[in-house]
């Protein structure tokens, strides 16, 4: 493993565990803050975690710039120099729940080029990492998406849940259009793990109407290195700065699901 890796998931592992020593946070209202739009909170966690993770990188390399979900981002040029785009807890509502299914996403970009990419979901203690042109990995063993066929595929989606008076429907009409079409779905409330799980084949593709950056910027290189395809509804590449539509799968069937996706229009 790269030192820049092994630095960057040491630091990511040990805000793992400060999720883990998390207790009951539903019980103190203390702990929890609403944030604009449907259902969507921000807890202490979250803060600290990313309050952490912006230290420790910075310690790591002090130039960069970061563009974090529980922060101000209106100034910051993720397509110039070392750019981390964090998502300190993706998965806040299972979080709060105790689900024990979140996980911590830091992406890093180059000149908004995909540069390292970790996952970790501190539950299942499962690293997952990825640097462009080396590979991705889930704990030291090299990882690869599926080559399933639309019949036998497991896929995941997003409902889109603080958005969903715009787009729950969407997300419902074409999760149904696509269960008919596959073996199963499946609803984690995590993108990352969600992404994930594409990345090294337990699932065969996921979808969510609406993510940002934060939510899929470590994704895209972990997909990309593990031979996925990754866009967002129209086939383009996702942004780095605004929210998008977005989809992911193995090969096989990643042109069918575009093709199904864009018949809902
Ligand atoms: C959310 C989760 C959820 C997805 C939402 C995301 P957050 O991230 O990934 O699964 O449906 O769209 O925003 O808010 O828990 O970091
Ligand atoms: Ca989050």
């Amino acid at each position: 493993m790269n030192e820049l890796v092994k630095q960057i998931t040491d630091l990511v592992r040990s805000q793992g565990l400060l999720m883990k020593s998390a207790r009951q946070i539903e019980n103190n209202s203390d702990n929890i803050k609403v944030k604009p739009g449907d259902a969507n909170f921000v807890t202490v966690y979250d803060e600290a975690v990313q309050n952490n993770l912006i230290k420790g990188l910075k310690e790591i390399l002090p130039n960069a710039l970061f563009f974090a979900e529980e922060k101000d981002n209106s100034s910051v040029d993720t397509t110039r120099g070392h750019c981390f785009i964090i998502d300190p807890i993706d998965g806040t509502t299972n979080f709060i729940h105790d689900m024990g299914a979140s996980a911590i996403s830091v992406g890093l970009f180059l000149d908004g080029k995909p540069y390292i990419g970790v996952i970790y979901d501190p539950y299942r203690d499962e690293m997952f990492y990825a640097q462009t042109g080396f590979g991705a990995f889930l704990n030291g063993t090299r990882i690869n998406c599926s080559d399933r066929t639309l019949d036998k595929a497991l896929f995941s989606f997003g409902s889109a849940p603080y958005n969903k008076s715009t787009l729950g429907s969407e997300a419902f009409s074409l999760a149904q259009k696509l269960f008919y079409k596959t073996a199963d779905i499946r609803r984690s409330g995590s993108a990352a793990i969600d992404i994930a799980c594409v990345a090294c084949g337990r699932t065969d593709a996921f979808f969510e109407p609406v993510l940002s950056p934060w939510d899929y910027a470590a994704g895209i290189t972990i997909l990309t290195e593990a031979s996925a395809a990754v866009s967002d509804f129209n086939g383009n590449n996702l942004s780095l700065s605004i929210p998008s539509s977005f989809l992911c799968s193995n090969r096989v069937i990643y042109r069918e699901l575009l093709n199904l996706i864009q018949e809902e229009d």
